[in-house]
């Protein structure tokens, strides 16, 4: 029997999914949250498959320790690779993100849109499976974004080095006429200022956290799992590896004082 009271349970590889953790908040702000960065470990990007998949379940399985009701897998890599594995074993409601190619389909209007993701969700089933279903309405450019998650973990957002790499990834996409460009990666919202300096605003931006709190919501309901109490509410940040990074962002993004708290877990 799953506690309504208990907190939703939200990772990522690192500090990106506080793009996804923020939108939750922003719909559902009487829910606690426990939040696990995978920080020993990121990027996951460049991970081999199993890899990915051992470490989405063994953090899957810290989080219902910890009581989470649901869990949100807040890093499109871990999506990608092992949303279908958790669903299979965890008795909770486990959403996703996924890369907005349907909405980007529908705002285009030269029909070009970009897709800038890891490499592993770009080679993964799911992605090509999701390719495949919209690109009869557009056609999408897909970049992997090398360098740029290792970049966001040190806390660069607008450096000239990861303005480069923009430019490096993007220009071919304006040269091929793109309009729209998906942000397939959790930790690219934190770089929309530099993408629109590189790109000299030419692209619209495409980030689905908001839709993925919408999902978590209607998942929540439909399983009488919103929280009854009004207490005060609980937002714990822990992660596998250097938390500053994680402790800096929450501080700035969400106004969160809370300290990081340190974790081992073994996949
Ligand atoms: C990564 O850890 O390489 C990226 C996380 C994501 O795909 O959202």
């Amino acid at each position: 029997m799953l506690d309504p009271a208990g907190p939703i349970g939200i990772f990522d590889s690192g500090l990106g999914g506080l793009s996804v953790l923020r939108a939750v908040q922003s719909l559902l702000p009487g829910e606690d949250i426990v939040y696990v960065a995978d920080s020993g470990n990121a990027p996951y990007g460049e991970r081999d498959d199993d890899f990915i998949a051992d470490r989405s379940n063994a953090i899957g399985e810290w989080l219902l320790r910890e009581g989470a009701k649901a869990l949100v897998v807040a890093c499109n890599t871990a999506t990608a690779q092992a949303v279908h594995l958790l669903r299979e074993w965890a008795p909770v409601p486990v959403v996703g993100v996924e890369p907005g190619l349907k909405p980007a389909s529908t705002r285009s209007v030269s029909g070009v849109a970009g897709v800038l993701a890891t490499a592993a969700t770009l080679r993964s089933e799911k992605f090509r499976r999701l390719l495949a279903e919209h690109q009869s309405r557009c056609r999408f450019i897909c970049q992997p974004g090398h360098g740029l998650v290792e970049a966001i973990e040190r806390g660069e957002t607008d450096s000239p080095e990861l303005r480069a790499l923009l430019e490096r990834y993007l220009a071919p996409m304006l040269a091929e006429g793109a309009d729209t460009l998906v942000l397939g990666c959790t930790h690219y919202p934190f770089i929309d200022t530099a993408i629109q300096r590189a790109t000299g605003d030419r692209l619209a931006l495409i980030d689905t956290s908001a839709a993925i709190a919408q999902q978590l919501a209607r998942l929540l309901k439909e399983r009488n799992l919103l929280t009854p109490s009004e207490h005060p509410i609980q937002t714990r940040l822990c992660s596998t590896g250097d938390g500053r990074q994680l402790q800096a962002v929450a501080h700035r993004l969400l106004n969160l004082k809370t300290t990081v708290e340190q974790l081992s877990i073994a996949s």
